[in-house]
């Protein structure tokens, strides 16, 4: 087991990667109450069954104010005070929903979370950013808090079903463009044990993106510099998601590419790293091309709450495992897409 430690104004967080998840009983209060999803529930609810639990449904369309609404009126229902404790079991998903509504509950109780998607947990349960989507736009509402500590049992990845274990590897992906160039390597060099789940290849990608995500959130925990670079690939990928409903991984990879060919055209990578970073995408299984017209992107990107006032903070690949922040207009980027 590894343990990482995000150290913020707000709280101190464990990350504890490699940690059973038959463990959680024991590391949570009496009164903890499990939020989780269905099909999690239906796989390992046994490792809660003498708890409360709320239950939510799948998808982001129940990443709302509803769900949020239905999970305080539960919470009314079991009686929690401010001694509360929300554990998130689950994926992103899941985790963003636990995370702010233990934050928001009560003006905030504490909780933490069980990622168990390989997305939540390499990016999504690390961080503290919670938060749900809003008349269709990611992300619109949320807080940043941090949790008590994050169990993270690779094991849980064995009922994964592919398509979601492929939504991970993009968000890996970026964090080897963003940081670590070795990082890209060992991806490209390892793709096929990695798709097999192969222990000792997951356990270094999940290891090594909590090291780099965590390491940049504890030098900018309000995404007010540095930690602007995670949202590589987000300004499309979040209007590519709302625009064609395809999944959070899939939309990030897509929104790689672009920012990528942008790169390109700036001078900042060459047509062979392009071509580099295109074939990792598809070798683990991630689209690469546009599904949704120019117009409803540009749309959608207008709308994204990263945009202030014309531009937007744009992350942009140096080479491999460097990145830069440029504000770029809307403008601008509407010349690079059409
Ligand atoms: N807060 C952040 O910093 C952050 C960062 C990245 C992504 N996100 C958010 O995360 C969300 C995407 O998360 P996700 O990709 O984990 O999707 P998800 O939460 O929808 O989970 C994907 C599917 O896998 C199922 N599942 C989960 N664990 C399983 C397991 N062990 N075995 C079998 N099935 C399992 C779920 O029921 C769901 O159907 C998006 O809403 C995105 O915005 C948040």
């Amino acid at each position: 087991m590894k343990t990482f430690t995000i150290d913020t104004k707000g709280r101190r967080s464990q990350i504890y990667v490699g940690r059973k998840m038959d463990e959680l009983d024991q590391m949570i209060p009496p009164n903890a109450i499990i939020i989780t999803d269905r099909n999690v529930d239906a796989i390992y609810g046994r490792l809660w069954e003498k708890r409360h639990k709320i239950v939510i449904g799948m998808g982001e369309k129940n990443k709302t104010l509803a769900t949020i609404d239905y999970i305080f009126s539960r919470l009314l229902d079991f009686g929690v005070d401010r001694s509360g404790f929300l554990v998130g079991v689950g994926g992103g998903i899941v985790c963003d929903i636990a995370g702010f509504a233990a934050s928001t509950y009560l003006r905030g109780i504490n909780f933490a979370f069980v990622p168990t998607t390989l997305l939540a947990q390499v990016d999504a349960a690390i961080g503290g950013k919670n938060g749900v989507n809003f008349k269709g736009f990611k992300n619109m509402i949320g807080t940043f808090n941090q949790p008590e500590f994050i169990l993270s049992d690779p094991f849980a990845l064995q009922t994964l079903p592919s398509e979601e274990l492929h939504n991970g590897f993009a968000e890996i992906i970026k964090h080897a463009l963003i940081a670590d160039a070795g990082l890209f390597g060992f991806l490209q060099d390892h793709s096929s044990a990695l798709l097999d789940l192969q222990p000792e290849a997951i356990n270094h990608l999940i290891v090594r993106s909590v090291e780099i995500k965590s390491a940049i959130v504890n030098r900018d925990e309000r995404e007010k510099g540095e930690r602007r670079k995670l949202n590589l690939g987000h300004t499309f990928g979040h209007a590519i998601e709302k625009v064609a409903g395809i999944s959070h991984g899939k939309a990030v990879s897509i929104g790689m590419v672009m920012a990528s060919k942008i790169a390109l055209q700036k001078g900042y990578i060459t047509q062979g790293q392009l071509s580099e970073i295109v074939a990792l995408l598809q070798r683990v299984g991630l689209p690469v091309e546009i599904p949704v017209g120019a117009t409803d992107l540009i749309d959608a990107i207008y709308m994204d709450k990263k945009r202030e006032n014309d531009f937007v903070h744009f992350i942009l690949p140096k080479g491999i495992g460097q990145v830069l922040i440029e504000k770029i207009t809307i403008h601008e980027l509407r010349k690079f897409i059409f």
